[in-house]
């Protein structure tokens, strides 16, 4: 830009240098400019602090848990319900959660918070009266052991809710190699 002759020297000097025939006036940024200027590297610098340090979560356990839901709305939708499955469930979160709300409301009062037993045997040791597949404490807590105390839960819970409680149960459990 060659220096308009009318301009005032004073109010926005040009500076020294000239290239090929070019100068240029030494003009300050407006504040607007430099408010948005500085904003951004403090914002820049406050995010990264947010993201790296203080952050609760990352990239890896968001898509961890994204994952799992996913996988939870998948085997609800399937609504298979056999062994493999239901070990499946129990190796998710979303299932385990759920299944632990139900067990703490509907079972701890007779199996122990701790599901160690009380009035019913635990469901954390090595020894099963009724089986100790899967479908087999579907089976025993669907129909219940009406003679030895142990409720039919199958009209009350739902297939739904009694998935989800066994897979609790047997998220206490090693699964079958081959599980996910
Ligand atoms: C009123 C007490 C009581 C409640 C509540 C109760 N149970 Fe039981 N449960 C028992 C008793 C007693 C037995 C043992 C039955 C037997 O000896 O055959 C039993 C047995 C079982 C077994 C079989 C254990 C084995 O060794 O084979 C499972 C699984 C089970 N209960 C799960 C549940 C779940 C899940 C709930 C909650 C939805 C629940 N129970 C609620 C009393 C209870």
């Amino acid at each position: 830009m060659t220096p308009d002759p009318k301009h005032d020297p004073k109010e926005d000097p040009v500076r020294h240098h000239v290239f090929d025939g070019i100068a240029e006036y030494d003009r300050r940024l407006p504040n607007w400019w430099l408010l948005t200027f500085y904003g951004a590297i403090i914002f820049a610098i406050a995010y990264w602090f947010d993201r790296q340090i203080f952050a609760r979560t990352d990239d890896a356990k968001d898509i961890q848990a994204e994952i799992a839901r996913i996988d939870a709305v998948k085997l609800a939708a399937a609504g298979t319900r056999d062994d493999p499955t239901l070990w499946k469930m129990s190796r998710n979160p979303a299932f385990v959660t759920a299944g632990a709300d139900t067990y703490k409301n509907t079972c701890a009062s007779c199996h122990g918070n701790e599901l160690k037993g009380g009035v019913g045997p635990s469901l954390v040791d090595a020894v099963w009266i009724h089986g100790s597949k899967p479908l087999d404490l579907i089976a025993t807590v669907e129909n219940g052991v009406p003679a030895k105390g142990m409720p039919t839960w199958g009209p009350l819970l739902g297939s739904k809710k009694i998935n989800e409680v066994t897979a609790f149960i047997l998220s206490h459990h090693p699964a079958p190699s081959g599980t996910e």
